[in-house]
């Protein structure tokens, strides 16, 4: 997607406490974080104005640092504040906020325990990932490569920057091969999710989607089950083989940037962008915008 690169931004971001002017917001090429990618982050969408669930991204932001053995420098309750200042700051209603900590440059070998943890924020304007005409199309997803890891092999509950390595390649190769994203299977061969979103199926009117025992149980994820089950739909967390993937009429994808995104195709599979898919599409939008303030 074109448009001004990431660090050339107009605006502050919040940066170990403080606001900085946008291009100043920078470490130092020998940081662990980049190195040794010991860094956790969080992506928040606001709605006019209000943060969706932003105590609870808050709280996951925390427990992913405690995952990785560090622990961020703020509370939660001065994390969701500096959220807020960042977003009142930039003057945005409809926007995308990234808070991250990551390990800094005192010790540089896989060993850094004794490193300053930072922390940062930054928002930008960001409207719903497709138009809406576009996203009722569906988006078509490949088969991922690379698996999901055991629970022994990584730690799956934090949202680390280093589990993204091979969801960006996984992403890289679809969309090398004209697809939008890539569904990915976890190292038992069970399907997991696409790279940054979770999945769930549709059939004979009931929602299928796999436990997530190995990959990140979203947010939007556990907002979207509450939604079907409010609306008496039957939610099944259930081992899902690839092979099933031919039976199911309807697939969608939950996740903070995805929102409720249909899906018409997985590898030689299509799906129909049905009526429970568009359901939770509107009680998803509805939900989010629940906590704007009223007009006046
Ligand atoms: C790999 C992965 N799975 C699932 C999700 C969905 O999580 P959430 O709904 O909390 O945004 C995300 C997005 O953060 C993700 O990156």
């Amino acid at each position: 997607m074109a448009g001004v690169p990431f660090d050339q931004r107009d605006g502050d971001i919040w940066m170990d406490g403080e606001f900085v002017p946008w291009a100043d917001a920078k470490l130092h090429v020998l940081s662990h974080g980049l190195h040794y990618a010991s860094c956790v982050f969080e992506g928040e969408r606001a709605y006019e104005g209000v943060i969706f669930k932003s105590a609870e991204h808050t709280t996951r932001l925390h427990a992913s640092a405690s995952v990785l053995g560090f622990k961020i420098p703020f509370t939660e309750a001065e994390i969701n504040a500096a959220k807020e200042a960042v977003l009142k700051r930039q003057g945005l209603t409809n926007a995308y906020i990234r808070a991250f900590a990551w390990r800094g440059s005192e010790m540089m070998g896989v060993s850094a325990q004794h490193n300053t943890i930072h922390t940062a924020i930054a928002a930008w304007d960001w409207p719903s990932y497709f138009k809406p005409e576009e996203r009722l199309k569906g988006i078509r997803l490949d088969m991922a490569e690379y698996r999901r890891p055991d629970p022994k092999t990584a730690p799956f509950k934090a949202k680390a920057a280093g589990l993204y390595m091979i969801c960006t390649l996984s992403k890289h190769a679809a969309e090398a091969k004209g697809y939008a994203d890539a569904l990915m299977l976890d190292y038992r061969g069970q399907v997991a999710e696409a790279t940054g979103a979770n999945v769930f199926f549709v059939k004979d009117g009931k929602i299928h989607t796999p436990t997530p025992d190995c990959f990140l149980d979203g947010i939007t994820r556990r907002t979207v089950i509450g939604l079907a089950r409010d609306k008496g739909l039957e939610v099944i967390e259930r081992v899902i083989m690839p092979e099933e993937l031919a039976s199911f009429e309807q697939c969608f994808l939950t996740g903070t940037a995805a929102e409720v995104t249909p899906v018409s195709e997985v590898g030689p599979y299509s799906f129909q962008v049905g009526e429970i898919t568009k359901t939770l599409m509107e009680a998803y939008d509805a939900k989010v915008r629940a906590g704007a303030p009223v007009a006046a």
